[in-house]
């Protein structure tokens, strides 16, 4: 999930006390570079407020040096401040600068560090740990090989101790670490520890986590943190947490013994003799001579070379970016997925995938999103959820939609078949995100759990006669004349004039209305949000059969909403869609009120009214406006007409 990155630094507010973000940050190119051998695990912390992460993470930072002498003494100084005794540091005051800011802002970055241990280097994420802020949660786990699970050992687990390890499992992350801490509050107590831990396993193993270890730790007092086992803690003979982290398997190295894939990210083709398709090895290993198969089309053919900015390889493996060139000219785009021939990834349409809303506005269930998944993007609907996670109690609730923060389980279609894997196998072609198409703000994370093969066997069916004949046997170019405004705003009347006065000009062409076709084809949807994005997604598609047929349509239907109109205009060829805005104020259509709908609007007899108590979003450029306080309804006609002449 590559797009699910947070910002590496804090945005200042002014306050520069104790940013160890924003120092690192500075000298992060050449910390990395100085520890450029050593592999890099990434892990999430994850505890509330009170668990001691900070306090933890401080502490990780202090151990291997990553603060810096500067801010050392002034964590020095202001320890005393706070009257922390003797020798200990406070180490909380080094991280919850940033807390601060956070609770003030809307979005609330994921803070990463850096630090390094002679055999590892280390990037760790850290979330609040608050329910309201799941989404961070998600966002910091979705690059993570472990997560450290902080417990406060007079405490136990928690409710939250439930909640992010729940989440943990959903992203992926099989390496848990159960940082019981606090311990030198019980007093090193083993029995406490063992009780804590036996809790933990029993619902970790419900959730079907596995790999668990258990370490008693104190943040505050440094046991059990770094190399050193704690002479507090004879009882217990494993790993550090430092040590334990060193050994983590990284998620890397085990997709590395998958086999090939590589999501296509660019075709590079300088010139007429090289063709080579650019991206970065997700999975497994790949020579030249493999044989492999291009996912959607099914076209095979086998490694010619691999290219690199440093010359030709004889391998290339998980997580390197290469150019790989092809024996044979095939079709192969971005988006494209390379994999190995004798186990290509799968292809679909429709899946079922567990989603994290992100978004404060919901879900909207029918509308069209961008999904990006891999190096592809396309144009994605959500049904109504199969169910909402309650993610405290893990019990499944019913859904008609997800709002900020929620986790459900629903449908996804998206408008062309893409590579996939499910998110169980492979981060990269089983994770995706949902981007607003007016926003351009990502709204979900999302984890494909699996295909449904119901679409699998329909196919769009090759006719003889296409959709350029039939326009030609009519002798015009057809066209959407979509009309859009509030109830009563004169859509309908417009649009009977206007095809009046292309029927006398021997146009072919059919008016679709709303209060019409909620008599037949859409009788069965009312007025909700989700029941109008499907009203105007099924008159698209009748719109385009007919634009298909040659006919020239006229559409008069409030929609209201700017995605649902933006859907239907992506649906038809360039220039096809002419959105006409018919621009009556409220006032005057609710004086109009020529069907007597606004008062009982206003009366509270008719619910979710636009205008009323259900928006409409103007369009922001719509081909045409017509005012109609200053014209008429044959003066608008005309004037459309004038717009849109001469109508081939
Ligand atoms: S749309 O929002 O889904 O595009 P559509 O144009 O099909 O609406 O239908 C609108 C017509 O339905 C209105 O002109 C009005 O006659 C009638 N109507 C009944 N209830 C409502 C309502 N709650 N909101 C808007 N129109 C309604």
């Amino acid at each position: 999930m590559a797009e699910l990155t947070a910002s590496p630094t804090v945005k200042s507010n002014g306050n520069t006390a104790y940013r160890p973000d924003a120092l690192i940050a500075e000298d992060i190119e050449g910390y990395l570079a100085q520890h450029q051998d050593k592999s890099l695990l990434r892990f999430i912390t994850c505890g509330s407020v009170d668990d001691g992460k900070s306090t933890l993470i401080g502490r990780l930072l202090y151990d291997s040096k990553m603060i810096f002498e500067d801010q050392l003494a002034a964590l020095e100084s202001d320890s005393k401040k706070v009257g922390t005794q003797g020798q200990d540091l406070d180490f909380a005051l080094l991280v919850d600068g940033l807390a601060a800011e956070r609770e003030q802002g809307i979005t609330i970055d994921v803070a990463y560090r850096f630090f390094a241990t002679e055999k590892r280097k280390f990037i760790v994420a850290d979330t609040p740990g608050h329910e309201q802020y799941t989404r961070n949660m998600v966002t910091g786990a979705s690059t993570a090989d472990a997560a450290v699970i902080l417990v406060d050992a007079r405490k136990g687990v928690l409710v939250q101790t439930r909640r992010h390890s729940f989440i943990a499992k959903l992203l992926g992350i099989r390496n848990i670490v159960l940082a019981v801490n606090k311990m030198d509050l019980v007093d090193f107590d083993q029995a406490a520890f063992d009780a804590i831990v036996a809790d933990y396993r029993t619902f970790a193993s419900d959730i079907g986590l596995e790999d668990v270890t258990a370490i008693p730790i104190s943040g505050f007092k440094g046991d059990n943190i770094a190399a050193a086992p704690s002479s507090e803690t004879p009882w217990y003979s494993g790993p550090s947490l430092i040590e334990h982290l060193e050994s983590v398997p990284i998620a890397n190295r085990e997709a590395q013994s998958r086999p090939f894939r590589m999501p296509v990210q660019w075709v590079n083709r300088p010139n007429l003799d090289f063709r080579g398709f650019a991206g970065l090895v997700s999975d497994g290993r790949v020579r030249p001579g493999d044989a492999v198969r291009v996912v959607p089309s099914g076209a095979t053919s086998t490694i010619k070379s691999i290219e690199t900015f440093d010359g030709s390889l004889d391998e290339a493996v998980a997580g390197q970016a290469v150019t790989l060139t092809l024996a044979d000219e095939i079709d192969c785009s971005r988006g494209d997925v390379i994999a190995a021939a004798e186990a290509p990834v799968e292809a679909a349409d429709q899946f079922e995938a567990s989603l994290v809303w992100m978004s404060e506005d919901a879900l909207k269930p029918g509308r069209g999103y961008w999904l990006k998944l891999g190096t592809r993007t396309v144009t994605a609907t959500i049904q109504e959820p199969k169910y909402e996670i309650n993610v405290n109690t893990l019990e499944h609730l019913a859904a008609k939609t997800l709002d900020l923060n929620a986790i459900g389980v629903a449908e996804v279609t998206t408008d062309r078949p893409i590579a996939f894997e499910s998110y169980a196998d492979s981060k990269t072609l089983g994770g995706f995100i949902l981007i607003d198409k007016e926003t351009n703000a990502t709204v979900a994370a999302g984890m494909l759990n699996f295909s449904l093969r119901r679409a699998q066997n329909v196919h769009w069916q090759a006719t003889d006669i296409a959709r350029t004949d039939h326009a030609k046997l009519k002798n015009q170019q057809p066209r959407v004349l979509w009309f859009t405004g509030l109830s009563g705003s004169g859509k309908s009347t417009i649009a009977n004039e206007v095809e009046k006065r292309l029927a006398l000009m021997n146009r072919h062409t059919f008016l679709l209305d709303g209060d019409n076709v909620r008599h037949g084809l859409n009788k069965d949807l009312g007025f909700t949000e989700a029941d109008r994005i499907e009203n105007i997604r099924r008159v698209g598609e009748v719109a385009k059969l007919m634009t298909d047929a040659g006919l020239i349509v006229l559409t008069a239907f409030i929609s209201p909403f700017r995605a649902e109109r933006r859907m239907v205009r992506d649906m038809l060829p360039d220039g096809e869609f002419i959105e006409i805005f018919v621009d009556t104020p409220l006032e005057v259509a609710e004086e109009r009120d020529v069907k007597g709908l606004y008062k009982k609007a206003r009366e509270g007899t008719l619910k979710n009214f636009t205008g009323i108590d259900s928006p409409y979003e103007e369009p922001e450029a719509p081909e045409i406006t017509v005012n109609t306080v200053a014209m008429t309804a044959a003066e608008a006609a005309e004037y459309i007409l004038q717009q849109i002449m001469p109508l081939k």
